[in-house]
């Protein structure tokens, strides 16, 4: 199995880049953000909970995204087969952790964790943009800051864990779709 975390800042192009490793690679796209966001537009009891954190900027708690994941991946198993691609997933280190116990669980591990590096006032001229058009109601600058310091403070750290285990590939998020989805493809063969 290829198993890949595409990893950055809010607006670091993992949903952008996920759509490249799709059509390449034949992988199950697991976006927590569009999980969460799928329940709010349904209106589901996840929706309601998930809807006051995502507007503040904030994570879900650890132990609710865990039990979602691990029942996304469970329905959708047969779709898993080749591979996922985890999409803002794992967000704090108890998730790394949690992702880490539920793939052995399975016979498999994180293959390889791409690592999105983007200066942030790229990140924030990136979301102001799609703010305009998205309707996304973390996308407001408010929000955006939040998102940026609940990233740096929680998320961030992952990138040690991931170096300490030998996995983490540093792409340089600046440029175009194409020229960095080039460098993600050389990192991703070099460690499948
Ligand atoms: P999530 O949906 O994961 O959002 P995010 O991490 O804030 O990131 P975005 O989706 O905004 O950015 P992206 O990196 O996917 O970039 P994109 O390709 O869209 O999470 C949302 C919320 O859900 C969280 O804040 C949290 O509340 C909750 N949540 C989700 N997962 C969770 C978890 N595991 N634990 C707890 N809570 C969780 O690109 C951004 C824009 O830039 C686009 O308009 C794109 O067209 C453009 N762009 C992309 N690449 C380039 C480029 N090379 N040059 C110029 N523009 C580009
Ligand atoms: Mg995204």
């Amino acid at each position: 199995m290829l198993n890949i975390v595409i990893f950055g800042a809010p607006g670091a192009g993992k949903g952008t880049q996920s759509d490249n490793l799709i059509s390449t690679y034949h992988l199950l796209h697991i976006s927590t953000g569009d999980v969460l966001r799928d329940n709010i537009r349904r209106g589901t009891e996840l929706g309601k909970t998930a809807d006051a954190f995502i507007s503040k900027g904030q994570l879900i708690p650890d132990d609710l995204m865990v039990s979602i994941l691990a029942s996304v991946l469970d329905e959708k198993a047969e779709e898993a087969k080749e591979g996922v691609i985890f999409d803002g997933f794992p967000r704090t280190i108890p998730q790394a952790k949690a992702l880490k116990k539920m793939l052995a669980e399975r016979g498999t591990g994180v293959t390889v964790v791409v690592g999105l590096e983007v200066p942030e006032d790229e990140l924030v001229k990136r979301l102001l943009k799609r703010g305009q058009e998205s309707g996304r109601s973390d996308d407001n600058l408010e929000t955006i800051k939040s998102r940026l310091q609940v990233y740096h403070n929680q998320t961030a750290p992952l990138k040690d864990f991931y170096v300490a285990e030998g996995i983490y590939a540093a792409i340089n998020g600046l440029g175009t779709i194409e020229g960095i989805f080039a460098d993600i493809k050389k990192a991703v063969d070099a460690k499948k």
